[in-house]
């Protein structure tokens, strides 16, 4: 790549003009600045060659190459500010995000399920991820997070039907089955909100856990209690949340929704229907969420195998529908002031999550935003949330952050609004592209 080999000349000529700490320095300037220059979709062979927030990842193995691509979001807070409700904002959110490729078994027993992450809780946090979609079980005298089905965590995996595994093996580089204590993972959300004091996170809670107290007790363990935001400051009737500053001030930074409804009065945890809406995005049928993934028309090949497979999409999958799953309330019911828009399949296909994230992801985002009655997602939840070709799921929080904040098709492109006064060049819900998008006078 060009921009690779004058990196490459200028460090070499400097090296003899200069002594070697000016050179070196001299070199470290040129390395910021390539890197600095480098733009989502520039050729690439490793993370080095591209921008800051950026990771080198081939999203078509067979076609294109390997490109730059995000993997960190935009934080709105700090690009524009962090004065309005907190349902004002949109927040990137991982589906199964404790389901992380090649985590190790706590239990000593092979895992065998699927991951449907590729990062640690923490990296997560760090490039912007702003709510975990976590599964709570009772398992061997504590909370675990586990893939399982029927309420039950297991050694191994009780999930796993022996298509489930054969599709698995196919569309994933790995099967493993991550089961771990809720408390770890608590641990490093705790540390997190430590280190970043301006920073809410929201867990979404799968919940399985019938031990009375059995969730209280882990959150009490992991230090998450004082950062708890109470059941009894959370809007009712659609009303705004409180503004983002506040909950900053206060230090209840820390939303939790369970999808046990009785919780709420036990345990003080918001039963998550009592405050938002959410799409169903997933088919019923593994397969046929393989197959037949949210959107009409799509490539799936396996990346070893190297099966190219090309479909039509069903008619329960259609890209410009969006429909309720059946626990929530219908999306237009503006008595809950929180959306949510979950874009995966039932099982997680690493090999087209890259193209879904693509422009598939967008084109649902505006399907949904109507669906929703005219209400933009404020929660976007995605497996292998690094996966696109460019953008990807950072872009599509992003167009939504924009649309929330400032009617625009981009977040980054509300400063500039405000600085200039322009307003905004709003072209049909398309693909977002930032030089296309920024502000007319
Ligand atoms: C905060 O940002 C929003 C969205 O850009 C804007 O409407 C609002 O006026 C800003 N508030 C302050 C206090 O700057």
């Amino acid at each position: 790549m060009a921009r690779k080999d004058l990196f490459v000349g200028r460090g070499k000529k400097m090296g003899g003009a200069f002594t070697a700490a000016p050179a070196l320095a001299l070199v470290l300037l040129v390395a910021l600045s390539v890197a600095a220059t480098a733009n989502v979709g520039d050729s690439c062979s490793t993370a080095v060659d591209c921008g800051g927030g950026q990771w080198c990842f081939d999203c078509q193995p067979e076609f294109a190459g390997s490109s730059c691509v995000r993997s960190a979001a935009t934080n709105p807070f700090q690009l524009t500010n962090n004065s309005l409700p907190f349902n004002k904002y949109a927040y990137l959110t991982t589906h199964n995000s404790f389901a992380i490729v090649g985590e190790p078994s706590h239990t000593g027993v092979p895992r065998i399920t699927f991951d449907n992450q590729e990062d640690t809780v923490t990296d997560q946090l760090n490039n912007g991820v702003r709510a975990l979609m976590l599964d709570t079980y009772d398992f061997k005298g504590d909370v675990w997070l586990c893939h399982s089905n029927g309420g039950k965590c297991n050694d191994f995996t009780a999930f796993v039907s022996e298509l489930d595994v054969a599709i698995s093996l196919v569309m994933t580089d790995r099967v493993s089955e991550p089961n771990e204590p809720a408390l770890d993972t608590f641990k490093e959300i705790e540390a997190f909100l430590g280190a970043n004091p301006s920073e809410i996170v929201t867990l979404i809670l799968e919940d399985y856990v019938h031990a009375p107290n059995g969730l209280t007790n882990v959150f009490k363990a992991s230090g998450l209690m004082k950062y708890w935001f109470p059941v009894s400051k959370m809007p009712q009737k659609g009303k705004d949340w409180p503004l983002v500053s506040d909950m900053v001030a206060s230090n209840q930074r820390l939303l939790v929704f369970t999808s046990i409804r009785s919780k709420q009065a036990t345990e003080g945890i918001a039963y998550q229907w009592n405050y938002m809406v959410e799409n169903n995005c997933e088919t019923s049928h593994p397969l046929l969420s393989i197959y037949f993934f949210c959107r009409s028309t799509f490539l799936l090949h396996a990346r070893d195998s190297q099966i190219l497979l090309i479909t039509d999409g069903d008619d329960g999958m259609d890209a410009g529908k969006c429909s309720n799953r059946a626990e929530s309330a219908p999306l237009n019911d503006k008595t809950k002031s929180l959306v949510l828009v979950n874009y995966f399949p039932s099982v997680p296909v690493k090999v087209t999550a890259c193209l879904q994230h693509s422009k598939s992801l967008t084109d649902m985002v505006n399907t949904c935003y109507g669906a929703a009655g005219n209400r933009w997602a404020n929660l976007l939840a995605v497996d292998y949330y690094k996966r696109s070709d460019g953008g990807g799921a950072f872009q599509a929080t992003d167009l939504l952050n924009g649309r929330l904040l400032c009617g625009c098709q981009d977040v980054k492109a509300c400063s500039v609004r405000r600085e200039t006064g322009h307003t905004c060049f709003l072209p049909p819900c398309a693909s977002v592209d930032l030089d296309m998008m920024l502000c007319e006078s």
